[in-house]
């Protein structure tokens, strides 16, 4: 009997230090059901909702927006990332805010994806009534007039881009546990983006790229003259790269042929993403992993263990994604960056460090 019980005390003891000793298992949602859900929406009479009127799908206090667009960049109870907020520091995939100007130097359609699931300001794009080069058809319709362009779902980024209804398209994720990033799941893809592999900055500054040790890795891949062969409107390809995530939706500026890239220097026909980063000159004056620019930052073939040979040029080299206060969601100033203008690392210089 003595022995049992001291059986069962070791092996509680055991558990309890795998649990106060182990990285958090995963980076679902923590906290009382009713931070987050409603089951009639309504209490004393009045609606639950956190902003927007409800009932909302999955018995929840509000839509994407309702949590992840509440204006401040309040992380409320440090859990929940923020997209569009009027100051402070933005997340990794920035700021919807310099559309409208909730933040920034003025607002502008081109500053960011104007997905109309964020805020009553930002009505699609006066400029673009559908993803520019859309080889795959996605049928995203992004103009001033009827846009339906979303957050998730099938007209959407994140979530299973096959499932029309944006709530129904991240069922699941949200409570899952992605400690292996492994693309088989909205949970278990990074940054619920179905099939997309990388490493989740989840640690003191989650959902930021701040300094070489304090970023999220994104995956790459060298695929030369065989790149994206499986890249399609639901799927990044078989290396499951940010960039193909892009491709998704901008198909004709990734992989190869007429409505692609090119294949090599001397035949590119558009700027090359999925390729390594050439460690000779001028590319060898760009060193990612021991002096990281969050300005230039750059994916990895095996994102867990970067390394300078692996370093690949991704769309995110360039480009923000929810928002930045550049035309054409560029991470600098475009217009500054002068040929024999003077010594200078800024965007493009970083990499093609002799045309300054
Ligand atoms: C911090 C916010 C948050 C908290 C706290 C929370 N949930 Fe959720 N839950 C969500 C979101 C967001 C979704 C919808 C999106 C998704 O499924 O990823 C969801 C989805 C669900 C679903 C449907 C999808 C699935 O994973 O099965 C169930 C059931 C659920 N929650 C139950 C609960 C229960 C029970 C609690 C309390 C023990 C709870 N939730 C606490 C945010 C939360
Ligand atoms: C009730 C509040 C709530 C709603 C509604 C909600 N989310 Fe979230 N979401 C959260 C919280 C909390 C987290 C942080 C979970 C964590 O710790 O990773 C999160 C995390 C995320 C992440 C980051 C996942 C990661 O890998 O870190 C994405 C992307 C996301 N949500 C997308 C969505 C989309 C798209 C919708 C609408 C379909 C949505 N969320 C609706 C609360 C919500
Ligand atoms: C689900 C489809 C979809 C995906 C995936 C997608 N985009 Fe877009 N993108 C669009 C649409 C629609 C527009 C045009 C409307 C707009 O700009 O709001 C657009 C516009 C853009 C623009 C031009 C912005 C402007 O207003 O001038 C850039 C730059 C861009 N996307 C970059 C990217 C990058 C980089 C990725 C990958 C991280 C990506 N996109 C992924 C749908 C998508
Ligand atoms: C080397 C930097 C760089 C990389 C890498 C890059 N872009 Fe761009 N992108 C730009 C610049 C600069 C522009 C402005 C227009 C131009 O110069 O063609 C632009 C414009 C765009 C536009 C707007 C086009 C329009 O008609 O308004 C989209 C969409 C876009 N890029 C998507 C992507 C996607 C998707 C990828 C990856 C497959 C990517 N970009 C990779 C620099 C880059
Ligand atoms: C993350 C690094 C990186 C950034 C940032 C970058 N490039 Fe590139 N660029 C490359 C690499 C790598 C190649 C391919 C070189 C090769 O094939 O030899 C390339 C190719 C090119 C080419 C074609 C060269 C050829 O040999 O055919 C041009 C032109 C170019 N880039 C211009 C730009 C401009 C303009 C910008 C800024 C808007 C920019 N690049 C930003 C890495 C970068």
């Amino acid at each position: 009997m003595k022995k049992t019980i001291l059986g069962l005390t070791i092996m509680v003891v055991a558990a309890a230090m795998v649990a106060a000793f182990s990285s958090p298992a995963s980076a679902a949602v923590t906290g009382v059901c009713s931070d987050c859900h409603t089951m009639h929406n309504s209490q004393g009479g009045s609606g639950m909702e956190i902003s927007g009127t409800g009932p909302f799908s999955t018995l929840l206090r509000g839509s994407c927006a309702g949590c992840h667009a509440q204006g401040t960049e309040n992380h409320v109870e440090g859990s929940i990332p923020q997209v569009y907020h009027t100051s402070g520091t933005n997340l990794a995939g920035g700021n919807f805010g310099y559309i409208d100007a909730t933040v920034g130097s003025g607002a502008s359609d081109t500053k960011g994806h104007n997905v109309i699931c964020i805020d009553a300001d930002i009505t699609g794009d006066a400029n673009l009534s559908a993803p520019p080069g859309d080889e795959f058809t996605t049928g995203i319709a992004s103009g001033a007039s009827s846009p339906d362009f979303t957050c998730a779902g099938e007209k959407g980024c994140h979530g299973n881009r096959a499932t029309a209804d944006e709530a129904a398209s991240v069922s699941g994720a949200h409570h899952g546990d992605d400690t292996t990033i492994d693309g088989n799941s909205v949970a278990t893809s990074y940054r619920f983006l179905l099939g997309v592999l990388g490493v989740e900055n989840n640690g003191a500054n989650p959902w930021r790229n701040i300094t070489g040790g304090d970023h999220n890795k994104y995956q790459g891949a060298d695929k030369g003259d065989t790149q994206d062969t499986s890249l399609g409107k639901t799927n990044p390809g078989d290396a499951g790269t940010i960039s193909g995530l892009c491709g998704e939706c901008h198909g004709d500026f990734h992989g190869t042929g007429v409505d692609g890239m090119g294949t090599a220097s001397g035949t590119w026909i558009r700027h090359p993403t999925d390729i390594l980063l050439p460690n000779t000159v001028p590319y060898s004056g760009y060193n990612p992993v021991t002096n990281f620019d969050a300005t230039v930052p750059v994916a990895y073939t095996v994102p867990g263990t970067p390394a300078r040979l692996q370093a690949v040029v991704m769309c995110l080299s360039c480009h923000g994604v929810h928002g930045t206060d550049y035309t054409d969601i560029l991470r600098w100033d475009y217009t500054g960056i002068s040929a024999g203008g003077g010594e200078s690392t800024t965007g493009c210089f970083r990499c093609h460090m002799d045309k300054d």
